[in-house]
């Protein structure tokens, strides 16, 4: 596969997703987007700036580079940060032609891009995404934004990048469940769109999990090519975008009542068997393949099952799903392994027994 995919508006290009093993590449990307003589500031988060800022500095090579740190975790997506990075834009001098740098994982990018969107009505950034959950899935189709309260992206915007600069190496410095994470989103992806892809998954599953390099290139690509496909027929998700969302809606419930000690991959694992219960339960899978299902997700070291979460709440949390439309939840569900679509009649009964078999579900009995 090709080091670069670009992703169109139509006929039109608008930013490339580019693959590479290291910053190198960096400074030659820049001059392609013709930033010459842009203010730039990079915005990270406290750990991932102890790793890669001076690298990602050195690969700039530019004296007129600032930077924006703030501390780790999803408790400082908030609009207070936003507030800072702003006035540290404004202290800096920055104008609509300099550019932002997102250097880090979902929650900077994330952050970083809405701080984009809204300074001085939409200045430049690029994602360059330093975990396996961000590199194929947050930093593509530019959805930018931060939590309010304990509600998740309630605030937000799409916004698209200048340039996606996944460098795999940063796969190395993540902590084995920060690196596993990643799978949930990607075994997502073949779920909804390609049968083929979950099959790969399985047979190179020890790769993956002891991070091999070529082996998690191939995955990364693969990845991104599909959310790259999904978000070009459907950027603003009026429809099949919303298949990204397999998994979510218990996915975020779970994630919201669990107080965010479990991390969203994980979550989004729970959600992808929850839901694959459902379309068991509706006969549109079979038992082989619900298990079968389960098991990549176990293999690939997330969790199946749950223990804690009070089940009316979770159901209560699902009302706050932003994939609401006039009051009625948009759930996926799976057609087969690797075929997913909206369906709007899912019953908080379904949701119910898919909680419950998360909870305390037995093989035996299905
Ligand atoms: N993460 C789902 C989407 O980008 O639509």
């Amino acid at each position: 596969m090709a080091d670069r995919l670009t992703v169109h508006d139509g006929e039109t290009p608008v930013y490339d997703i580019v693959f590479r093993r290291d910053f190198g590449g960096f400074g030659e990307e820049l001059e392609k987007l013709g930033v010459g003589r842009k203010k730039i500031c990079i915005v990270s988060d406290s750990t991932v700036a102890s790793y890669y800022m001076e690298l990602l500095q050195a690969a700039i090579g530019s004296p007129s580079v600032t930077s924006f740190v703030f501390p780790a975790g999803e408790e400082n997506k908030n609009l207070d940060v936003v507030r800072r990075l702003y006035e540290h834009l404004i202290l800096q001098q920055f104008d609509r032609n300099d550019l932002l740098i997102a250097l880090g994982g979902g929650v900077v990018g994330d952050l970083t891009g809405f701080a984009a969107a809204t300074y001085l009505r939409g200045i430049d950034f690029i994602q360059v995404p330093t975990t396996l959950l961000s590199q194929v899935d947050s930093s593509i189709g530019g959805k930018t934004g931060v939590d309010f309260d304990s509600y998740k992206n309630m605030v937000g915007a799409f916004y698209m990048p200048r340039l996606v600069y996944i460098n795999l190496a940063t796969l190395h410095t993540l902590t084995e469940r920060q690196y596993l994470e990643g799978m949930g989103e990607i075994i997502k992806h073949g779920l909804i769109k390609d049968r083929r892809y979950l099959y790969w998954l399985k047979d190179h599953m020890e790769q993956i999990r002891r991070r091999d390099t070529d082996i998690c290139e191939r995955m990364v690509q693969r990845s991104c090519e599909i959310k790259k496909d999904v978000v070009e027929r459907d950027p603003k998700e009026q429809g099949e975008r919303g298949l990204l969302n397999y998994g979510h809606t218990l996915g975020h419930a779970v994630e919201k009542e669990t107080g965010f000690s479990l991390l969203h991959g994980e979550c989004v694992a729970l959600g992808c068997v929850a839901s694959a219960y459902i379309s068991l339960r509706r006969g549109d899978i079979s038992r082989d393949t619900f298990l079968e299902i389960e098991e990549l997700i176990r293999s690939a070291g997330l969790p199946v099952r749950i223990s804690g979460p009070d089940k009316a709440q979770v159901l209560a949390a699902t009302k706050h799903d932003k994939k609401m439309e006039a009051g009625v939840i948009k759930f996926i569900l799976l057609k087969q392994a690797g075929e997913a679509y909206i369906d709007r009649t899912v019953t908080m009964d379904e949701m119910g027994e898919a909680l419950d078999y998360i909870c305390a579900g037995d093989l035996q009995t299905l």
